[in-house]
């Protein structure tokens, strides 16, 4: 059975951290190019092979699959230090990259002032700080936007890369020579990586062949439809497949969102459905829910059919993967959010601003749980009848079917159910 076929977008429906990475790697199987369009090394996706856990910030996931051509488009801002460091440890492994990773030169580069003024913008907010991952995705974007940033076309040419640093930043240029030494080396490795994304994936299509795109974050954290300002700093939902790696709308085949059985996330912003007392701790260490790329306790609450529906929406989902429906084996009953109590009004979907979704009170309904183990289920019908019905229940509310569900973070822990 092919688990995938055309082109298809993989995109996070809720705050990021939904399990993207596994499922990525599950379909990445029938991938002939899998590819990241935007985001940057805030991403961190993590794939489990036997004991072997790796977390990627910027490489593809599909790169562990040797017959598949990794890309990453001109919609990525690109952190050559964690790129490098990505393409050293999967030589070192034996995982072969030449040949197979193109970045797009397009795609705009972290460098180590971007890091810094996020930090000092981080405190200079104090108590309204958004709780950024510190990678430098926002310098990077806003540099990008405003027209000055320093692509990667920029940085592999680098003589001129570093005179033109030189004369940009005036006379006093000592305390750059470490940097510039540094990312000489970066230079010297990507620049062997460097091709046209757009035109590789144009192609792959245009043949017939099966393109992954790989979303990173979550529909709720896009710069245009998230929480603002409690957001990243690009489009990540469906449309940033688009415009991230230069392909027209119609030639996307499928969205597939993913969605986590409960909700999580980390940083700051509104949280309706999350849980403060000890229910929501208890949640977050069976599930060790602490981030892959910062390390942070991630928050925890219950699954938000609001906002998973208005997700749906956005990125034009045709189903869903649900992840983690196993660390909900031990609860006596599971809330669902089915609706918001907004200023004495019910609301079916969420308001636009995020002042008014923290004001947002959770409307339940409780479905029973299963109390009983989903780990070692193979087939949709060897889960407890409690647990279909939580899943069944999770698509009428979202409006499209779930049709793959993860019952652990290994490969085999996955069931399929048609559409
Ligand atoms: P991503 O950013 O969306 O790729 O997700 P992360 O990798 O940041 O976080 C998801 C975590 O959940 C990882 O540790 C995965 O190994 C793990 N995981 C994925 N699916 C499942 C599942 O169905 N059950 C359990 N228990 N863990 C899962
Ligand atoms: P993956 O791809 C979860 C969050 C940060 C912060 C906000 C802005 O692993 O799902 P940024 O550093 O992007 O400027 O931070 O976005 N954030 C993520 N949360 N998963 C991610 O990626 C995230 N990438 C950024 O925590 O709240
Ligand atoms: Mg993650």
């Amino acid at each position: 059975m092919k688990l995938i076929e055309g082109t298809v977008v993989l995109v996070g429906l809720q705050w990021g951290d939904e399990g993207k990475g596994k499922i990525v790697d599950l379909l990445a199987r029938d991938a002939d190019v899998v590819a990241r369009f935007q985001g940057g090394a805030n991403a961190g996706h993590t794939v489990l092979r036997g004991d072997h856990e790796r977390v990627f910030h910027l490489m593809p996931t599909g790169i562990l699959h040797e017959d598949t051509l990794c890309l990453i488009g001109g919609g990525v801002v690109v952190d050559p230090a964690v790129l490098v460091g990505e393409i050293r440890d999967l030589e070192a492994e034996g995982v072969g990259v030449r040949g197979r990773l193109i970045v797009s030169g397009s795609a705009h580069i972290t460098l180590p002032h971007h890091k810094r003024l996020e930090r000092l913008q981080e405190e200079e907010r104090g108590e309204q700080r958004l709780g950024t991952t510190f990678r430098g995705i926002g310098p990077t974007y806003a540099d990008k936007v405003a027209r000055s940033g320093w692509r990667l076309v920029d940085l592999v040419d680098f003589d001129r890369f570093s005179a033109e640093w030189r004369r940009r930043s005036g006379s006093d240029t000592s305390a750059d020579e470490e940097w510039l030494a540094e990312y000489r080396d970066y230079a010297g490795v990507l620049r062997e990586y460097v091709g046209d994304t757009a035109l590789a994936i144009n192609r792959a299509i245009d043949d017939g062949k099966t393109v992954l795109c790989e979303g990173a974050q979550g529909t709720l954290l896009d710069v245009d439809f998230g929480t603002y300002p409690y957001v990243t700093s690009s489009n990540t939902i469906a449309g940033g497949a688009c415009t991230g790696l230069g392909i027209g709308p119609t030639k996307i085949d499928r969205v597939l969102g993913v969605a986590k059985a409960y909700t999580t996330r980390v940083g700051e912003g509104p949280f309706p459905t999350e849980e403060r007392s000890q229910i929501g701790e208890s949640l977050r260490e069976r599930a060790r829910e602490y981030g892959a790329t910062t390390g942070r306790p991630r928050r925890c609450g219950w699954f938000d059919a609001v906002l998973v529906r208005r997700a749906v929406l956005f990125n034009g989902v045709g189903s869903i993967a649900l992840t983690r429906l196993d660390i909900l084996d031990e609860l006596e009953e599971v809330p669902v959010c089915t609706a918001y109590e907004y200023d004495g009004a019910r609301l079916e979907s969420p308001p636009e601003t995020a002042g008014a979704l923290a004001q947002c009170a959770p409307v339940y309904e409780t479905l029973p749980g299963w109390r009983a183990s989903t780990a070692s289920a193979r087939r949709f019908e060897d889960l407890p009848a409690a647990a279909r019905r939580y899943v069944e229940r999770i698509g009428d509310l979202c409006g499209v079917p779930v049709t793959i569900i993860s019952v652990g973070p290994h490969r085999e822990e996955t069931l399929y159910r048609q559409g």
